[in-house]
């Protein structure tokens, strides 16, 4: 077996990008912080317990994208809305470490359908292992959500089931691409609710749920996930085209190459029909960068398209899709949770890792 890399950062939520402090920026809302990172570490704690398992090649491999880093996003949000309510619960715990298990095992499988050289600052698991470990470590990883989710009861593992058949559906309908007659955004806009935004929205959801919180509240945060979700992958399609492969820890250009029509490709095509400036880059990313092998040089392609307006245009999508999130959560009671899931949307639009 291949020696593994070490871990390039202890690239954590806060350390990435400064979302703790950027969260909980007045003295008002000092006390809510320590709630939160005190959650986090609870969880952070329980992520390394629950990723072992009676076998030594399964705990290398499991643990081996765990232990390279990652924001740690979902569970955050999950204690974020626990303070509707009585906080992190045991049950709020165990729930914030199944959605990152289940998001960690998407990562996995992920990587080997867009074939992704590197994830979290270290080569993608099946780069060190093959397809058929990384392939099976998800699925090991899916089966200790589905675990840990068990212990919270039949509406948790309905949730948890009914999420993760709308995370593979929106990772298929990726692959397949729209029907004929399909408006191509609006069929990519529904990938991006279902292969991230389900996640978020039962991360937002899970909190509520097992933190006593009103069940009133379920609606707005879920509404609020869903959204911030699609928003936060909007971010992750403009990052794809950052030059700066240390600091988002992924290889630039992979959904390209991969053929994954992200949204600056889309609105790129949507104009080449009418724009020849449009047009020739169409062509050059077509030729050069589509299907490229992982050793041919695609960064000046990609930073054109990364320098061209329809790359704006994403991230003013990404900032509506932020703002509509903020808007859902209207009938939630003013106070720190508003104020952090607010800034939460923020962070989220802004990040650049
Ligand atoms: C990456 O998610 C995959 C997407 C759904 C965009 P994150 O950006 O949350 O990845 P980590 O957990 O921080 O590595
Ligand atoms: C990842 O989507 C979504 C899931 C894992 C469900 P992407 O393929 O766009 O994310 P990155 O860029 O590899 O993190
Ligand atoms: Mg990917
Ligand atoms: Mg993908």
């Amino acid at each position: 077996m291949p020696s593994l890399p070490l871990a390039r950062r202890g690239n954590t939520l806060s350390s990435q990008i400064g979302f703790t402090e950027r969260l909980f920026a007045s003295s008002d809302d000092k006390q809510f912080a320590k709630r939160i990172d005190a959650g986090l570490d609870l969880v952070e704690g329980g992520l390394r317990e629950q990723v072992r398992y009676a076998d030594e090649v399964a705990d290398v491999t499991a643990r081996y994208l765990l232990n390279a880093g990652g924001k740690r996003v979902r569970p955050m949000l999950t204690l974020l809305t626990a303070q509707l309510g009585e906080g992190a619960t045991p049950e709020v715990i165990t729930a914030a470490q199944a959605v990152e298990i289940t998001h960690l095992a998407s990562l996995y499988h992920d990587d080997v359908m867009d074939e992704a050289l590197t994830r979290r600052g270290v080569p993608s698991a099946q780069h060190v292992w093959g397809n058929s470990v990384a392939v099976l470590t998800g699925d090991l990883l899916f089966a200790r959500a589905s675990q840990l989710v068990a212990s919270l009861g039949e509406g948790a593992i309905r949730l948890q089931a009914d999420t993760f058949e709308r995370l593979c559906l929106g990772q298929l309908h990726e692959t397949i691409g729209p029907n004929e007659g399909d408006d191509p955004v609006a069929h990519y806009i529904s990938v991006l609710s279902d292969k991230t935004g389900s996640l978020v929205a039962a991360s937002a959801q899970m909190g509520v749920m097992f933190s006593g919180a009103p069940q009133e509240y379920i609606r707005p945060v879920m509404e609020f996930g869903e959204k911030v979700g699609v928003g936060f992958q909007l971010v992750d399609d403009v990052i794809d085209l950052s030059a700066e492969g240390e600091e988002t820890g992924k290889t630039p250009g992979t959904d390209l190459r991969a053929g994954v029509a992200t949204l600056p490709l889309l609105k790129l095509r949507a104009r080449a029909a009418s724009d020849q400036a449009a047009s020739a880059l169409l062509e050059r990313l077509e030729t050069e960068v589509l299907g490229a092998p992982d050793d041919v040089d695609v960064s000046d392609a990609v930073a054109q398209l990364r320098a061209h307006p329809v790359t704006q245009e994403t991230l003013d999508e990404a900032y509506r899709w932020a703002r509509e999130a903020v808007e859902a959560i209207a009938p939630l009671p003013d106070g720190p949770v508003k104020r952090a899931l607010t800034r939460f949307a923020d962070t989220i639009v802004e990040r650049s890792s």
